[in-house]
């Protein structure tokens, strides 16, 4: 019998690469997948992700070796955000289908490159939305589509990083436009695409604000990195690498090749992303959003709320927080004119984003109905990262931002 696994390329092994697409892919879809190759412009890296993951699969630390080499069916781009269009490109103009982490890219040009070369070459790429696949997200889409509220007309929306993971995008590349695209596109691409799955509409104008209030230039004093700093004993965001044996293996000897270090200050002066974040949204079906980001919190999570003519949906989702928490989520369902709340109880499911990392890979090799459009390709991978770089123009400049005026994207 001919092996019918999808042979493929991982390309990018930090933590999202060595865990979600390698160690985990290989635990639970070996049945589906075969890993062929590893990829990293960090050889070292590549080498100890390779044995976390227990492959001995071949290590290149370029694209163009990677694929000519071991001819894979897929690739799975987990770089950093600015480069995936060079991986997607590439990996299409050599027949592979591909999965890219998300933001599929970050500017509009790169967008338009990456969804020319998917019509040229006739293969897919899908974008790793895996939050659409929580189980709160699931049940406020059915909700939504059932009408339950009437016509929707507005959604307030504000998420919220503590201080642990809102402070590891400031100590690494992503504290820098041109790396991330800010965190209005590197991570409020999940919340604006969770928005435009939603709302089932497309996102036209962003009028935002965007602040660097308590990182970068704002820290009181600052190093170069947390490891030997004169300022660890007291500084809220000292990080001892050496306290998580994975990150010290993964990223503190494989920071020689390449001077990428885990734990960079979170107070650099150079730092030039905002960390406080607002946006104002207007759909194409005339909805309006309100929605912020905030970086430096003591809980993380989300609050959502749907209103619409006929009611209004609601969910406050705390994924940390300083105090005991049942084992389900709440969405409230309250009716306008005495209608009343219906409680409903979300179970916890185990594994990364609420479950969603698991759903999302059954969903993408192991098939099977998607009533709700779950599965994300590039258009969506597109409109979400269009209203992140319009909400960052619109924070430059003070002007409202029109996403169609941004350019074509193919
Ligand atoms: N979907 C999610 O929930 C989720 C969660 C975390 C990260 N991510 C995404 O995953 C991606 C990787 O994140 P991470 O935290 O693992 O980053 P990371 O910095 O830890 O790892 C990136 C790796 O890519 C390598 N690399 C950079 N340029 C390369 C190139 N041109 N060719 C080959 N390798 C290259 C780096 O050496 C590094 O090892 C990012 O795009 C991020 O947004 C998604």
């Amino acid at each position: 019998m001919t092996d019918q696994r999808q042979r493929f390329a991982l390309i990018g092994t930090g933590n999202r690469g060595t865990t979600m697409w390698g160690q985990n892919l290989l635990e639970g879809w070996r049945d589906s997948v075969e890993l062929v190759a590893i990829c990293d412009t960090n050889e070292l890296r590549a080498e100890r992700a390779r044995t976390m993951i227990g492959s001995n699969a071949p290590i290149f630390t370029d694209i163009g070796m990677t694929l000519n080499q071991t001819k894979p069916d897929l690739v799975i781009v987990c770089t950093r955000d600015s480069n995936h269009d060079d991986i997607i490109v590439a990996a299409l103009e050599a027949g592979c289908d591909v999965i890219t982490e998300k933001p599929m890219t970050t500017s509009v040009d790169k967008i338009r490159r990456i969804r020319e070369a998917e019509k040229r070459s006739g293969k897919r790429v899908d974008v790793s939305f895996n939050y659409r696949f929580a189980p709160t997200a699931y049940k406020l889409k059915e909700l939504l589509a059932s009408g339950a509220i009437g016509t929707l007309t507005s959604v307030d929306f504000h998420w919220y990083l503590d201080t642990n993971h809102g402070a590891d995008y400031f100590r690494r590349w992503h504290a820098y436009v041109e790396n991330s695209g800010s965190l209005f596109v590197h991570k409020a691409t999940h919340h604006f695409d969770l928005l435009n799955w939603y709302i089932d509409a497309d996102p036209q104008t962003v009028s935002a604000f965007g602040e660097l209030r308590n990182y970068g230039a704002k820290g009181p004093y600052r190093g170069t990195r947390c490891k030997g700093c004169e300022h660890a004993s007291y500084c809220d965001f000292y990080l001892d690498l050496s306290a998580d044996p994975f990150l010290e293996t993964l990223y503190e000897d494989p920071s020689d090749l390449d001077g990428y270090v885990r734990d960079a200050c979170v107070y650099r002066e150079d730092i030039d992303i905002p960390d406080t974040m607002t946006a104002n949204i207007r759909y194409t079906n005339d909805v309006v959003v309100s929605y912020s980001l905030n970086t430096y919190m003591p809980i993380e999570g989300h609050h959502i709320a749907f209103n619409g003519t006929k009611g209004r949906i609601e969910l406050r989702q705390f994924e940390k927080q300083p105090w005991e928490r049942p084992n389900h989520d709440e969405i409230l369902v309250v009716k306008s004119f005495g209608g009343g709340v219906e409680r409903i109880k979300v179970p916890h499911s185990a594994g990364g984003h609420f479950g969603g990392d698991d759903r999302m890979r059954n969903m993408i090799f192991r098939g099977g109905e998607d009533k709700l459009g779950q599965r994300a390709g590039s258009r969506a991978g597109a409109m979400s990262v269009l209203t992140g770089i319009a909400a960052l123009q619109s924070a430059r400049s003070g002007t409202t931002v029109r996403i169609n005026e941004l350019g074509d994207i193919g």
